[in-house]
């Protein structure tokens, strides 16, 4: 049975060229927060009044989400002005598909749509792309069973097999890691289980789900250390809008630090506290990072970005900041790379269980462009100096990819980065976006 969603990867496997271009500058936007592109459709797609979403990203991973969504019943339409129509029929729009649904290479859209459909008792098959059938689901699974959803799964892995017909009931759940996806499943499939649903959280993360159910009019309790919310609930309409994703607009912050001698600005960034570790981790080191303009899209805080070239010096991570800085390691590990001495990350196991085991991917890449990088089982040593270039891959790992993109402007020589298609999920446009502003970078065929 052939499955329905994401769409199929192109054949061949794309790499870039990254050159030496120690000076950039100018100003930039970079495309909408993924996380919250996933949560808008999600949601959007079960409103009993029209959603308005503004900003969508337009990324594979986001598509596959919108696509599977489609092949359970939801109507999206395109607005006239670039906006994406969802919602006005409520969840009973949603209904059994007879295909497994794609979910490509997301983690997110597996993980939300698996606590989505328990909690309304919708029969599905959730699978992936070689990634993600490799990544850990019994993290949600297993909360959700205790909720009462029946959920089978290849050994705590993708493909997921959901039950059709289950009545969930709230429980008050103490999450092992601090997970967004987790905690995001257990509240979607909260909302439609009777009575409370209540997650505890055992460090910060991020908090768009409940920011969004607000929006459209859901009561949710929640704070830094817990969030909670009681079902059957009824989401109204309303609009949403997407801001640029911090995480995207990352690569940037530290190739400012790196080469921008007159400053480089990133306009209308998301700058959810729950999210910015990495200014925080940045400006411990000496970066020099303002944010101007704050102001409120939404229900979500943003700002401009400036960034000015600045000596970075190695430090010892708190480990408070790695979880609100999950997403930005690879290229934290570069800066740290042309950072003057040592920078050690602990407590970072998490990194082991994304689109690849980051610490080990990054940890070969930075090693193959001559520095001097040691994994541990929770983190890394990076020791400062020379960056030379050479031949890496980055594993199909979008984040991978552009992280040693940035690695090339401070590098002696050239760097070449194998299997760079899946950048595609999270920031189509790079090349060019990055092209706009200095890096001497270019897509080549090997
Ligand atoms: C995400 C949460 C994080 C993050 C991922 C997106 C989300 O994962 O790494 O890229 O949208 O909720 P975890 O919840 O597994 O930490």
């Amino acid at each position: 049975m052939s499955a329905a969603g994401a769409t199929a990867k192109p054949d061949a496997v794309r790499a870039w060229r990254s050159r030496p271009a120690p000076h950039i500058g100018g100003e930039i936007v970079v495309p909408g927060d993924k996380s919250i592109s996933h949560r808008a459709l999600l949601l959007g797609a079960i409103a009993e009044d029209p959603v308005t979403i503004s900003g969508l990203l337009e990324g594979e991973d986001c598509r596959a989400t919108r696509a599977a969504l489609t092949a359970l019943g939801a109507e999206f339409r395109e607005g006239s002005n670039g906006e994406v129509l969802a919602g006005g029929q409520g969840p009973g729009v949603l209904c059994a598909s007879d295909q497994p649904l794609d979910m490509g290479n997301s983690g997110t859209g597996i993980r939300l749509l698996c606590g989505l459909l328990a909690g309304l008792g919708i029969e599905a098959e959730l699978t992936g792309d070689e990634s993600l059938i490799q990544r850990p689901m019994e993290r949600v699974a297993g909360p959700l069973r205790t909720m009462g959803a029946i959920i089978e799964s290849r050994s705590g892995r993708p493909p997921l097999r959901l039950a059709g017909g289950a009545r969930l009931t709230g429980i008050d759940y103490a999450m092992p890691v601090a997970s967004a996806q987790v905690k995001s499943a257990v509240l979607l499939a909260g909302l439609f289980a009777s009575g409370r649903t209540s997650v505890q959280q055992p460090g910060l993360c991020r908090d768009h789900t409940e920011r969004m159910l607000r929006t459209l009019g859901v009561p949710v309790e929640f704070d830094s250390s817990h969030a909670a919310l009681t079902g059957p609930a009824r989401l109204r309409g309303g609009c949403i809008d997407v801001p640029g994703d911090f995480s995207s607009a990352a690569f940037f912050i530290v190739a400012g630090l790196l080469a921008a001698d007159d400053g480089l600005t990133i306009r209308n960034v998301g700058i959810n506290p729950t999210r910015t570790g990495l200014l925080d981790i940045l400006r411990l080191m000496g970066g020099s990072i303002e944010l101007v303009g704050r102001r409120d899209l939404g229900a979500e805080p943003v700002a401009d970005l400036h960034v000015r070239k600045s000596e970075l010096a190695g430090i010892d991570v708190p480990e408070e900041l790695v979880a609100p800085a999950i997403d930005e390691f690879p290229v934290l590990f570069v800066a740290a790379a042309a950072a003057r001495g040592v920078t050690r990350v602990t407590g970072a196991e998490e990194l082991r269980v994304k689109e690849t085991d980051r610490i080990a991917t990054m940890a070969d890449a930075l090693t193959a462009i001559g520095v001097n990088a040691v994994a541990t089982p929770d983190g890394m040593v990076v020791e400062g100096g020379a960056i030379t270039g050479g031949q890496v891959t980055s594993g199909g790992d979008h984040r991978v990819a552009m992280s040693m993109a940035v690695a090339g402007l401070l590098a002696s020589g050239e760097i070449t980065i194998d299997d760079t298609a899946n950048v595609a999920t999270s920031f189509p446009g790079f090349v060019p976006l990055a092209s706009s502003i200095g890096f001497d970078l270019a897509e080549v065929s090997l």
